[in-house]
């Protein structure tokens, strides 16, 4: 069995066997964050792309801890040049066996500049294999595409995508997005955060149970789902 917590917008925390991993950990500016930076513990920080509300405590979390942060080439070189030593770049379409599963760097159609404005990438989304066979899909930021239908023939245990819009698919594409990846849950991310991207996650639900045959898991945030 395996855990995820849900700590509000794209922040993820992911328990495998022993280790513990957070994905894009943003707290002390998340205005929907049940716990604070310095209260979660990490062995990994997985970071999707540069933006603000992703790379978030990034930083802080890593030196507090000393987890090992994987991230695209660009961010990885930019937190280097921040300080921290326990680092781990990949790239789109590339796979690496760490000691919780296989993680591939997904596409993802958005955008990555850094806080300090320095170039962040290309942004991505995370495919894990677990150690036991589950397929993970974490979209994060990203708008519709075909090619999740790819990702979708993997045959994927469990998805988080988002529903916002405006940043990010909306409800109805994020619906389409879940006929393309046929996962066996989905859980809607990215939304009511803020006021721009405020969404009806029960009622987005509703509706993947009447067009799909994925099961739509809606969670509070510091809510926790097994898998
Ligand atoms: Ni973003
Ligand atoms: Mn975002």
């Amino acid at each position: 069995m395996a855990t995820l917590t849900w700590y509000g917008h794209a922040t993820i925390g992911l328990e495998i066997e022993n280790f513990k991993l957070l994905i894009d950990p943003y707290f002390s500016a998340n205005p929907a964050a049940p716990v604070t930076a310095d209260e979660v513990e990490a062995d990994y920080i997985l970071v999707s792309h540069g933006h603000g509300d992703h790379i978030g405590d990034t930083l802080d979390i890593a030196r507090r801890t000393g987890a090992t942060v994987i991230s695209n080439y660009e961010i990885i070189t930019w937190l280097g040049k921040q300080g921290l030593e326990k680092l781990h770049a990949q790239h789109l379409g590339g796979g690496f066996h760490h000691p919780f599963g296989y993680l591939k760097l997904t596409l993802a159609l958005h955008g990555s500049q850094l806080p300090d404005g320095s170039y962040g990438g290309n942004p991505c989304g995370f495919l894990l294999t677990t150690n036991d066979g589950k397929k993970i899909y974490l979209a994060q930021d990203t708008g519709l595409f075909g090619d999740m239908q790819l990702i979708g023939d993997e045959g994927l245990t469990l998805a988080a995508l988002p529903i916002g819009d405006n940043f990010t698919m909306g409800p109805d594409d994020a619906l389409r997005a879940v006929k393309l990846l046929n996962p066996q849950h989905v859980i809607p991310i990215h939304y009511n955060t803020f006021a721009l991207i405020q969404q009806d996650a029960q009622a987005w639900a509703e509706q993947v149970a009447a067009e799909t045959a994925s099961k739509a898991v809606v969670m509070r945030p510091g809510e926790t789902f097994d898998y």
